[in-house]
C-alpha cells in the first residue's frame, strides 16, 4: 500500500492554506507517509504533471505565511462552477487524465483544500476513481455543512480593521464612509465586521436594500449630532428590483467578476444627502496576509483531521467545523447549495439590536 499523499489548493487563495499544508505534512510524518503538493491547483494533475515533495524541515515557517506554497487557479480546464447552483459535469477525458497522473504519482489519496468549486470538482474526481478527503476553505465562509471555513476570521479581521481605520477619518471630516467587501453571495464578511467594526449600515446579498431607508439612517444620526456613518456594502449587495453590480466581461468559464457596488452606494449617498462621501474597497487585502490565530488554529486542526480521515480510509468526506469540534460529512452535504446569511437569524438580528440598517425597511 502507497504511503504517498498529495494536496491540492483550488479556487481563490486564503490565509491559512499554508497552514493546513503544514498541518497535513507534519500528521502525515508522524505515520512515515510522504507527501506531495500538486502545483496550481487541479490543472497541475494534467500532463505534464506539476508537483513537489513536501518536506517535514521545511513546514515549520509556513503557520504564519499567507497565500499557498502550491499556487492556486479560480479557472482553467477543471470550472466546474460558473455561478451559484450551477455546475459543469468535468469532461471525461479530462478526468481519465487526472485519475492516471494520481496512480503516476503513486499516491494513495488526496487531500483537496478548497469551497465550493474545488470541492465540486473533488466530489466529481472522487466519482470517477480518485480517493480523497476535502478541507474547506473561503473567506466568503459560504459552505454548507461546517459552521466555518478557515479565512473567513482572518477576512473579518481586516474588514474590522479597515472600519476602525474608517471611523476616525470619518468622524474627522464629517464624512459618510463607504466600505466595499468580498462576499460574492453571502454577507458574512460584511455583516460580521460590521458587527465587530461598529458599522452603521450593512449592505448585503440576502437583504436587498432601498437608497430611501439607507439615508434616511444617515439623516437620523446627523439629527442626534452622529455627523458620520459608516457603511459597509457586500460585493454581491444590490439595491431592490436591481442585479449584482459586476466589473467586466467575464470568461465563460469563470463566475462573473462583481464589483463596484460601492461606487455606486457612494455616488447616490452623496447626491441624496448633500453629505460628502467616500468609497474604499477593501478587496484582495482581505485574501492576502498572514492568518489570524484562530484559522492558524482551525487550519491545523482541520489539516490533522484530514490525514486521520484518510487512515481511516474515510474518502469522499470533508473536514467540518461544528460548534468547537472537527468532524466529518459526506462532500456533498457541503455543496450545490450555498450557506448564506439568514435574514431572520442571530447574526442579522443582533445587528439590528445595535440599531444597524440593513437598507430595508
Ligand atoms: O470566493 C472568494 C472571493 O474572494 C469572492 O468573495 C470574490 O468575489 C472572489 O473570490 C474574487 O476572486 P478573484 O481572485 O478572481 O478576484
Amino acid at each position: 500500500m502507497s504511503s504517498r499523499i498529495g494536496i491540492i489548493t483550488g479556487g481563490g487563495d486564503c490565509p491559512g492554506l499554508n497552514a493546513v499544508i503544514r498541518a497535513v505534512v507534519k500528521a502525515a510524518a508522524q505515520r512515515d507517509w510522504e507527501c506531495v503538493g500538486i502545483l496550481g491547483g487541479f490543472d497541475g494533475l494534467l500532463e505534464p504533471a506539476r508537483f513537489r515533495h513536501l518536506d517535514y524541515h521545511e513546514m515549520d515557517a509556513l503557520l504564519f505565511v499567507g497565500g499557498t506554497v502550491l499556487g492556486t487557479a479560480n479557472q482553467g480546464r477543471f470550472a466546474a462552477k460558473t455561478g451559484d447552483g450551477q455546475v459543469n459535469v468535468i469532461p471525461k477525458a479530462i478526468l481519465d487524465e487526472a485519475r492516471e497522473s494520481f496512480h503516476r504519482l503513486g499516491l494513495k489519496a488526496l487531500v483537496v483544500v478548497g469551497g465550493d468549486g474545488s470541492l465540486t470538482i473533488a466530489q466529481q474526481l472522487f466519482d470517477h476513481g480518485i480517493p480523497l478527503v476535502g478541507v474547506p476553505k473561503t473567506i466568503d465562509n459560504d459552505l454548507e455543512a461546517t459552521d466555518l471555513t478557515f479565512g473567513f476570521d482572518s477576512a473579518m479581521a481586516a474588514a474590522t480593521d479597515a472600519l476602525d481605520r474608517l471611523r476616525t477619518t470619518a468622524e474627522s471630516h464629517r464624512r459618510v464612509m463607504v466600505l466595499e467587501l468580498m462576499g460574492r453571495h453571502a454577507g458574512w464578511i460584511a455583516t460580521s465586521a460590521g458587527i465587530a467594526g461598529g458599522g452603521d449600515v450593512v449592505l448585503i446579498p440576502e437583504i436587498p436594500f432601498t437608497y430611501d431607508v439607507v439615508c434616511q439612517k444617515i439623516m437620523e444620526r446627523s439629527h442626534i449630532g452622529k455627523h458620520f456613518t459608516l457603511v459597509v456594502v457586500a460585493e454581491g449587495a444590490r439595491e431592490e428590483g436591481h442585479g449584482e453590480t459586476t466589473t467586466g466581461k467575464s470568461a465563460a468559464d469563470r463566475e462573473t467578476r462583481l464589483g463596484g457596488i460601492g461606487t455606486v452606494v457612494a455616488e447616490e449617498i452623496q447626491r441624496r444627502t448633500g453629505k460628502e462621501t467616500r468609497v474604499c474597497v477593501l478587496g484582495h487585502l482581505q485574501r492576502g496576509g498572514a492568518p489570524t490565530s484562530f484559522d492558524r488554529l482551525i487550519c491545523t486542526r482541520f489539516g490533522v483531521c484530514a490525514v486521520q480521515l484518510i487512515a481511516d480510509g474515510k474518502f469522499g468526506r470533508m473536514v467540518a467545523l461544528k460548534g468547537f469540534n472537527t468532524v466529518d460529512v459526506p462532500i456533498p452535504e457541503a455543496i450545490g447549495h450555498l450557506r448564506t446569511v439568514p435574514p431572520a437569524g442571530d447574526l442579522v438580528k443582533t445587528a439590528r439590536s445595535l440599531g444597524i440598517s440593513f437598507g430595508n425597511a
